[in-house]
């Protein structure tokens, strides 16, 4: 894995910009699962200030890694929020935008979602395979919706499932493992003092890490995983002597 050292949220989402558009740059459409939470705010602001044609949206069909399963009017639809930060404020055709829908059924959404995969992503040895898929990281370790209190769920055959937020019991409907490891970059995107022990361990003892935590088990097939952190999250690691 490779990871980036950012002190300022805008040179993180700069150089996150800079590999959107090197992916971009290579294909006539480029697929991306969006993280959701609070994080990719600040990169999704970015985007929407860039000057017009700066990225050619067009180009680029919108999924998710996870949703939680409310309408898309709730404010904790990363739809919702992916809309307020991003759609909103640039031209992206509809058509573009495939949304887990929330406010159906989670497990008929789950398989409807994981169906629709396999239909309009390319497959890389049968699995669907994102260009780009953005992931975020809980302080638990925990990455899409996959917590460690089920991290038996990072197996599943399917390509969704439906999981539970351990503490709120809501419902997801969330990426499995075989899909995410299946991406050809997955690029996670960690800010925050409060995620830094798990980058820590994550990243310094990748093994014990792997049985407890979620996010220590994306090992994409690619090899090409990305770290994008802010010098808080990687407050615990050997410092660098020159921070990007
Ligand atoms: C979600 C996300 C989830 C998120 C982490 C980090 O639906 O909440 O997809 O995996 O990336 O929980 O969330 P923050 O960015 O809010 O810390």
């Amino acid at each position: 894995m490779d990871i980036e050292i950012f002190k300022t949220k805008d040179d993180l989402n700069k150089a996150f910009t800079d590999r959107l558009k090197e992916v971009i740059s290579k294909k006539d459409t480029v697929t991306i699962a969006l993280s959701g939470g609070s994080t990719p705010k600040s990169l999704f602001d970015y985007w929407a200030q860039l000057p017009k044609g700066e990225i050619n949206w067009s180009k680029i069909r919108f999924f998710w890694g996870d949703e939680r399963c409310v309408p898309p009017t709730d404010n904790e639809s990363n739809y919702k929020m992916t809309k307020q930060h991003l759609f909103d404020w640039v031209p992206i055709p509809e058509e573009n935008i495939f949304r887990i829908q929330g406010e159906n059924d989670p497990e008929s959404e789950a398989r409807r979602y994981g169906e629709l995969l396999n239909h309009e992503l390319e497959t890389t040895v049968g699995i669907p395979s994102f260009d780009i898929l953005m992931l975020g990281m809980g302080d638990d370790g925990h990455t899409a919706s996959i917590f460690p209190h089920k991290i038996m769920f990072w197996h599943s055959p399917q390509n969704c499932m439906v999981a539970n937020h351990p503490l709120s019991g809501q419902q997801r409907v969330s990426l499995s493992g075989k899909v995410i490891n299946a991406a050809k970059n997955v690029f996670f995107l960690v800010t925050g003092e409060n995620k830094a022990e798990k980058v820590k361990e994550i990243i310094e003892q990748p093994d014990s890490a792997k049985e407890k935590y979620p996010a220590a088990l994306v090992q994409p097939e690619s090899g090409n995983l990305l770290w994008f952190l802010d010098c808080e999250a990687a407050k615990l690691l050997p410092q660098p002597t020159s921070p990007s």
